[in-house]
């Protein structure tokens, strides 16, 4: 087990949890500038961390060509950031149709529709197309298309950042070693 998977199950809710943590997942742009974005950190495991997307979205793209990502996600409140770095590969077919079925109807739908001439429309024509599609298709009855994927991110650093109001911040950082292990560096905040 990895040494900080207590501090992470503390931090992240449970991959049972309906609510999923909103990230920002940062991929190497094809012009060679960072592209980042929000998503929804589906799952994580002693593996690594899952998202899920449109397998012809542009961070895909990105990761086919450079397959290493990095996110980060803030709970100031709580003095907290969470940034890991890693590499990615596809996610596998067994955890992309649990995480389908998990997620909430509005999703389901949206991963059936969320393409680039679905966009294209017009509001009213975007408006009919959904209730046309959502009354086909009654919740529980849709399957993952085959456009939607998903994204294994397997950390090689960790970094927790511990914020108090009365000290300073400070970090935490694992970073896995050649032979697997992982190191512990305490940094300034
Ligand atoms: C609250 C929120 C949640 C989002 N969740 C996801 C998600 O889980 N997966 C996803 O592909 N895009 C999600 N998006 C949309 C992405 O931010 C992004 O616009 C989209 O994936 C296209 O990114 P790309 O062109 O860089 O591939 C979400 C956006 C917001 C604002």
């Amino acid at each position: 087990m990895e040494p900080f998977a207590a501090e992470l199950a503390e931090w992240l809710p449970p991959n049972d949890a309906v609510a999923r943590p909103l990230v920002a997942l940062a991929t190497l742009g094809l012009d060679g500038y960072p592209d980042v974005r929000h998503v929804l950190l589906s799952e994580f495991d002693a593996t690594g961390f899952f998202f899920h997307t449109d397998a012809r979205s542009r961070k895909v793209a990105e990761l086919a060509a450079a397959p290493r990502a990095s996110f980060t996600i803030a709970w100031p409140e709580l003095g907290r950031q969470l940034t890991v770095v890693g590499d990615t590969s596809e996610a596998d077919d067994a955890e992309l149709s649990r995480v389908y079925d998990g997620r909430s109807p509005y999703l389901q739908v949206l991963a059936h529709l969320n393409d680039a001439s679905f966009a294209a429309q017009a509001l009213d024509a975007r408006l009919s197309g959904w209730a046309t599609f959502t009354a086909a298709h009654p919740t529980g009855t849709l399957t993952p298309p085959a456009t939607w994927t998903g994204i294994h991110l397997r950390p090689r650093r960790v970094t927790f950042w511990h914020g108090r109001p009365d000290t300073a911040s400070q970090r935490t950082e694992y970073t896995r070693e050649a032979d697997g292990s992982w190191s512990l560096a305490t940094l300034p905040g």
